[in-house]
Formats: structure tokens, sequence, C-alpha cells
């Protein structure tokens, strides 16, 4: 059968008024980088990127600063590896797509940098992703190294539920890190990744729609005015 319908969770950037809620995708960053990391590459963002979620210059430094990176060719014409800086690209988890195969039961996990644009449904589709996970029902087997997930085509998926635990990323801020949390977090994060200047497109169009109903009343008085004479 085709995909479930997907089960609606409300989100901060739901509808024309709609806003990033920072502290949520802040920690839906650190989901990311403890766990999806791990196989998924975010190769569109530069840790500098992580300034507009509301993080420091230092935290964004000291993140950075804890991957390690290729550079190079040196002036002998080598590769070499230092640590990050805040211009770096996100460290891809492998060198290419060959290896992230290998290390993937032949399955290749997508870059996440545009996720939410690349799937229908976007963050609501990833959240039905990550809690999808179930038995397969009666009579359907699964293929080695693969599991049941209502939401995906086909419902054989290569990826092992990433988030099953409550607490499987520690929280700084405070928040409870169950499994829900950090599903939330980290649908915000990839959303506000794929389109950071989302913000300012709806309040574009918040702007549009006011402009041109004004310029519509205007059209309408200086008509009526126009034509006032005519019986
Ligand atoms: C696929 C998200 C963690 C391996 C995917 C897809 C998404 C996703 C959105 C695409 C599904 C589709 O094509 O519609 C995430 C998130 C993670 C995470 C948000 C962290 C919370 C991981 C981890 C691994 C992994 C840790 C490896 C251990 C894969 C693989 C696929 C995949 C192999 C391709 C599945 C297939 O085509 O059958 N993931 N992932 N993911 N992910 Fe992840």
């Amino acid at each position: 059968g085709g995909a479930e319908h997907l089960p609606h969770v409300n989100f901060s950037f739901d509808g024309p008024f709609g806003h990033f809620d920072l502290a949520s995708a802040q920690r839906g960053f650190l989901v990311y980088k403890q766990v999806c990391a791990n196989c998924h590459s975010m190769r569109l963002l530069s840790y500098r990127n992580l300034r507009e979620l509301g993080l420091s210059d230092e935290q964004v430094r000291a993140i950075a600063a804890d991957v390690q990176v290729v550079d190079g060719p040196n002036d002998e014409g080598e590769m070499f590896e230092r640590a990050g800086r805040p211009s770096d690209r996100f460290r891809s988890p492998f060198a290419n797509e060959k290896a992230a195969r290998a290390a993937n039961n032949g399955a290749l996990p997508p870059d996440l940098s545009v996720i939410t644009k690349a799937r229908e449904g976007g963050a609501q589709y990833i959240h039905a992703l990550l809690v999808g996970y179930e038995d397969p029902p009666a009579g359907v087997t699964l293929m080695d190294g693969m599991y049941y997930n209502k939401y995906f085509a086909g419902h054989q998926i290569a990826m092992a539920p990433p988030l099953s635990g409550d607490g499987q990323v520690e929280y700084t801020d405070g928040t409870n890190p169950t499994v829900d949390q950090m599903v939330r977090d980290v649908s915000q994060f990839l959303t506000w990744a794929a389109e950071p200047e989302m913000e300012q497109r709806k309040a574009m169009g918040v702007k549009m729609v006011l402009f041109f109903t004004v310029l519509g009343g205007l059209a309408y008085a200086v008509k009526r005015k126009v034509w006032a004479d005519v019986h």
C-alpha cells in the first residue's frame, strides 16, 4: 500500500504568522549532532550558520573546533586534518557515497540540508517517519537489515529507529528529552536549516496582503469619484 496519512502535529512555524522556535531548533541541532550526524551529512550548512539560531560566537567556535575536517593540499601537496572553524561546512560522516552505503547495508542516508523541502509533508513527514516504526503486520517479511515504518514509501527502511529512548540526547536547557520532544526538536531544526529565511518570506506575504488591501480600497474610492457624475 501507499504511505499512510501523516499524524498532524503543531509546529511554531505553521501558518502565515509562523515563526521558528529557536530554543527548540537549538535542541534539534544537538539531536542532529549527537545522533543523525553519525550517518547523515548536511553539506549546505556551515557552523557559522548556527549564529542565526542564537548561539554565541564562542559556542559556534567550540562546536566547530570539536570536529576534525580535511583540508589541503598544503605546500607539500598533501591533505591534512585540522580542527574545524566556523567557516567550515558541516562535516560529512562518510568520505563518499560508496563508504556511506557500505556502512548502511547498501542504502544511502540522504543529505539532510533541505530534506523538509525534498519530501512531501516537510516537518510533518520527518516527525511521522521518526515515530512511525512498528512491528511488520502479519504476513509481511522484512528483508535483511530492514525495519518496518508506517510512513516510509514501501514501508521497508534501511534506517534503524534513530530515536528510541527517552534521554538519548542530553539537553542543556532543562527540557526533558523524551523521544517525542527530540523528534519535534529535530524536525524544527531541519525546517530551519532548509529555509532559514522563512520568517522574512512570511512577513513579506503579510505586508503584501496589507498593501494590496489598501491599494484596492484606494482604487475603489478613486473609481467612485471618477464615475460619480455619470448617471
Ligand atoms: C533515511 C532522518 C539518523 C541512516 C533517512 C531519511 C530521513 C532521515 C528524513 C529519508 C527517508 C526518505 O527517504 O523518505 C534521520 C534523522 C536522524 C537520522 C532526523 C536522527 C534523528 C540516522 C542514523 C542512521 C541513519 C543514525 C545510521 C545509523 C539512514 C539510512 C537512510 C536514512 C541508511 C536511507 C533509508 C532507505 O532508503 O531505506 N533518515 N535519520 N539515519 N537514514 Fe536517517
